[in-house]
């Protein structure tokens, strides 16, 4: 089984606002709702891949009912931990000529909750997989993602990290199967100006050093790479397309390699650039005849 943790996952309010003017009433001219959170993206892209996942985190109030009840409908099985306070997050994501957006902070979570988060992870077991993506919450320690993969350190689980920063690196020595850095945030870690594909190569290796097994470095429209386990180098250019909205894309190409990773390598890059160019080219996420239709472009 393949687990998701989400900390903070929301609902995303999109509105398609021809332009706004502060101070005034604006009208936007349709609104869509999203269900999200990185690793609700990486679930709901599993879905469509024919893989099922469970939804780890946290919700409240009525937005958090909604939230489990559209996971739900993707497919992907809820379990998430209920707060007796606060309200699961909307975000408003307004789409004009310049994109503006209003994230939430989202409820506090408090000690009892995490006990019972923590409890629910007992269930993981022995050939499991725990995707851990994005950032802590401030109301959670710092620190919960190493606490998290501490606890689990007693079975044998496949674990597949997107973070930045030193929630990255400090997960290392866990030996991750994979980690999904982009372009911009290898660079963060070390400081360095990465240029050339040759600096990607020597970053991700340093990175295999830490202990990541399999390192893939996303870089948007020019692509991806990925450092396998074996030492074996594969860049992969990307798919042609018109891109819509590329959020998300990073957490959609996470979801391709660990399907793709079943047969081997290769196959994982080009599942995950797949995926990742689906929801580049959508406005939501990768749907599964976006992904068939691009991986027939790559035969
Ligand atoms: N414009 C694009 N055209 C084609 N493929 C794309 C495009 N943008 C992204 N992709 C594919 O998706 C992969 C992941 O994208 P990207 O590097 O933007 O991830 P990211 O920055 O982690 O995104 P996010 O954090 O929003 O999920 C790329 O390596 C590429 O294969
Ligand atoms: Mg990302």
């Amino acid at each position: 089984m393949i687990y998701t943790v989400t900390f903070n996952p929301a609902l995303d309010y999109v509105m398609q606002v021809g332009n706004i003017t502060a101070g005034r009433v604006n009208r936007s001219r349709s609104e869509t709702i999203f269900y999200g959170g990185k690793g609700i993206n990486v679930s709901a892209v599993l879905a469509q891949l024919g893989i099922p996942s469970a939804a780890l985190g946290f919700i409240a109030g009525f937005t958090g009912d909604e939230l489990e009840k559209g996971v739900r409908a993707m497919g992907v099985e809820p379990g998430f931990v209920r707060l007796k306070n606060g309200l699961t997050r909307i975000n408003v994501k307004l789409h004009t000529s310049e994109d503006t957006e209003i994230n939430a902070s989202g409820p506090d979570i408090d000690d009892d909750a995490l006990e019972e988060f923590f409890r629910r992870t007992d269930s993981i077991a022995d050939g499991d997989t725990v995707v851990i993506a994005g950032s802590v919450p401030k109301s959670l320690p710092a620190d919960i993602y190493v606490r998290l993969l501490e606890r689990l350190s007693d079975r044998k689980i496949r674990i597949a990290a997107d973070a930045e920063g030193e929630l990255l690196t400090n997960i290392l020595r866990f030996r991750p199967f994979v980690i999904k850095p982009n372009i911009h945030e290898l660079s963060a870690i070390f400081g360095a100006g990465i240029t050339d594909n040759e600096g990607v190569r020597h970053y991700a290796a340093k990175l295999r050093e830490m202990g990541a097994r399999n390192v893939l470095v996303s870089m948007g429209g020019d692509g991806a790479f990925l450092l396998d386990e074996n030492g074996g180098s594969h860049f992969r250019a990307a798919f042609a397309g018109v891109p819509k909205n590329t959020v998300g894309s990073g957490d959609s190409m996470l979801a391709g390699f660990l399907a793709g990773a079943e047969k081997d390598y290769e196959h994982a890059l080009l599942l995950g650039s797949a995926c990742g160019a689906a929801t580049a080219f959508s406005e939501g996420l990768a749907s599964r005849g976006d992904i068939e239709r691009i991986l027939k472009m790559s035969v």
